[in-house]
């Protein structure tokens, strides 16, 4: 919980996620990855399955278990009351609609974007949106997204977008058009990962490499082809909320910045270092556990880029999602960034930063 910490708000997270009911009717419809099954017994939770292998036919649990905090927004709220959150900008989790025929994707993105409008009409002002797109389909992408900017979606408050895009990666042209109607329309995207990078190398290790390494390794591989096509030179008002803190790039910036000065492929391709885009039109969440990393966002990029996620409802404590227990992994990211120096900072990170970036009023005034 938030009480002694101090903050002059409760927070606002910007990394939590919610399996809409219409999405898991969806699921439960399908035999292919991913897809959504019965418990061994009606006692049990379904079980969702949605990584490559997780169904094999010598794995003893299928999947993982998949209940109510996964779809259910009054749990939701009571994970957010719990755990001294004022306000989610609710998204739907990975893979979002990347694996549905284009046609079906185009449908489907309407239908969850409307139920999450209608959501966060209902909640008094503690559920806001990222909206999904069909990005198979980029030119019904570029409708979506003007048809969010509208005052009929006016809770949907940017988009999520994982890295595959069209099929072929964020740095594919075929998304200019995307990024412009994205930049026009001053929408942000919260960019998120689902297939891992150096997967091949966690044999063994359940899911613990993938979601530690191999999610961060996505993102920061997707945001680097990302600056090197140039696109922010192409889409000055183009910006990004990246996940899981920037994967590792405020790790890395300084390399990209050298390996692209010294590469004659690339020297001259962009009009600035790499780092000074991740300086410019970058956000980041504080899903990271751990203070020097948050310190070292704020080192790249400022204090006032950085804003506070769960990642809900996945990772919940060893009692259950459903327990009346606190969720270590939640208040273990309140730790980090408790870690922080300035009263100043650590209210901007909490919820200043996302309430001006998103245009969301704080609620509880203390
Ligand atoms: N595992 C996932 O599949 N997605 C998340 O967002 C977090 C953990
Ligand atoms: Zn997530």
């Amino acid at each position: 919980s938030t009480d002694g910490r101090g903050y002059d708000h409760g927070a606002i997270d910007v990394h939590t996620h919610c399996y809409l009911p219409r999405y898991m009717e969806m699921l439960r419809n399908r035999t292919d990855v991913p897809y959504v099954c019965p418990g061994k017994s009606d006692a049990d939770d379904e079980r969702y399955v949605i990584l490559p292998g997780e169904d094999a036919e010598d794995t003893t649990a299928i999947g993982r278990p998949i209940g109510e905090e996964y779809f259910d927004v009054g749990q939701k709220i009571r994970y957010m009351d719990r755990h001294g959150i004022d306000v989610s900008v609710l998204s739907l989790a990975n893979p979002w609609l990347d694996f549905l025929p284009a046609e079906d994707a185009v449908a489907m993105a309407k239908l969850l974007n409307d139920d999450l409008q209608e959501i966060s009409e209902g909640s008094n002002g503690r559920i806001y949106g990222f909206g999904v797109l069909p990005t198979q389909d980029p030119e019904a992408s570029c409708k979506e997204i003007e048809r969010l900017a509208s005052e009929d979606c006016s809770k949907v408050k940017g988009v999520i977008l994982g890295t595959s895009g069209a099929g072929n990666g964020l740095d594919d042209p075929a998304l200019e058009q995307v990024y412009s109607a994205l930049a026009e329309n001053d929408m942000p995207v919260f960019l998120h990962p689902h297939y891992g990078v150096g997967n091949s190398h966690f044999d063994g290790t359940g899911h613990s490499l993938f979601l530690a390494l191999g999610f961060p390794f996505e993102t920061t591989v997707a945001t680097s082809r990302l600056i090197l096509s140039g696109a922010f030179d192409r889409h000055p008002k183009l910006r990004l909320l990246l996940a899981h803190s920037g994967g590792t790039l405020p790790f890395l910036a300084g390399r990209l910045d050298s390996c692209v000065e010294h590469d004659h492929e690339m020297c001259d391709k962009l009009e600035r270092a790499p780092s000074s885009y991740l300086k410019e039109h970058f956000w980041y969440d504080s899903v990271i556990y751990h203070t020097p990393a948050l310190k070292s966002v704020c080192d790249l990029v400022g204090s006032d880029k950085l804003m506070y996620g769960t990642d809900n409802p996945f990772f919940p404590p060893k009692e259950g999602a459903r327990s009346d227990k606190e969720w270590p992994s939640t208040s273990k990211n309140y730790d980090a960034i408790d870690g922080m120096v300035g009263e100043d900072v650590r209210n901007d990170i909490v919820w200043g930063n996302a309430s001006r970036l998103l245009g969301i009023e704080p609620i509880h005034q203390k």
